[in-house]
């Protein structure tokens, strides 16, 4: 059987070409990094666990009308998603101060903000991503300020889905990243959102402990990232308690 063919390895994930023009399968790794990959590990479980996570919250927004390239999960660890031209930004929503916008303002990590703040990094690995301002993306031709207008808008209906969700579980969502692609519908262009929503790119709090539910658990050596994802998932009844989940993987369709 012929192999497929790689598009692209990142970090956490690998994408192949579709079985169909305008698609692609994303196929979710076990790897974690954290610091711009200065830190590394493999993590058993962790891409099953984020697989089943992305698609749960992708199904969700596509079905309330926010546009997603979620298509359909095809396994444990692979997705079929729309093809998108990504916009190079990383697209962050902040509800509660934390991580480096705590660390650049001087805040208690989990002060509140007064609203929920959007912020824009250049996603460009070999820079660390830098916080850019929209002046600089409009102008370097990233994108435009209609775009930028449309990311805005899409990017607070995410929080206020992943918000209300997270909630109803008793878990804070302090803050959360994601990326928009551009697709076409013949000469007319859209904005969707792409790559993955998941516990490695939102911080999740329990809202009665304040234990971290999220990427800082690996980021910051606070214990078992697995066991925190899996928390997350049984509380949304993504994956059950009685699963077997917790040793080897194993999927409940
Ligand atoms: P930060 O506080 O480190 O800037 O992170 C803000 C949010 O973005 C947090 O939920 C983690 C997420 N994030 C990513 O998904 N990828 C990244 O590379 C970084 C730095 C943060």
């Amino acid at each position: 059987m012929a192999r497929r063919k790689k598009v692209y390895e990142g970090k956490a994930k690998i994408l192949y070409e579709g079985p169909e023009p305008g698609t692609l399968v994303q196929y979710f790794k076990d790897d974690a990094t954290a610091f711009n990959a200065e830190k590394k590990a493999t993590i058993e479980g962790k891409g099953v666990l984020n697989n089943r996570l992305s698609e749960f919250f992708m199904t969700g927004l596509n079905n309330i009308g926010v546009p997603t390239h979620f298509i359909r999960r095809i396994n444990m660890r692979e997705q079929l998603i729309r093809a998108v031209e990504i916009i190079p930004l990383e697209v962050i929503v902040r509800n509660f101060a934390a991580g480096s916008m705590a660390k650049r303002l001087g805040l208690e990590e989990g002060t509140q903000l007064p609203r929920p703040i959007i912020e824009f990094s250049y996603k460009n690995d070999d820079l660390g991503d830098p916080l850019v301002p929209e002046e600089y993306i409009i102008a370097f031709g990233w994108a435009s300020q209609q775009d930028l207008d449309d990311i805005v808008a899409l990017a607070l209906r995410v929080n206020d889905f992943m918000s209300g969700m997270m909630m109803g579980v008793g878990i804070r969502l302090v803050d959360f990243k994601i990326e928009i692609g551009r697709v076409w519908d013949g000469d007319f262009m859209r904005l969707i959102v792409a790559d993955e929503i998941s516990p490695d790119s939102c911080r999740l709090w329990d809202i009665e402990t304040g234990q971290k539910l999220d990427k800082d658990v690996f980021r910051r050596d606070l214990g078992n990232l697995t066991d925190a994802y899996t928390e997350v998932a049984r509380r949304l009844g993504v994956m059950p308690a009685n699963s077997g989940f917790g040793g080897k993987p194993t999927l409940v369709n």
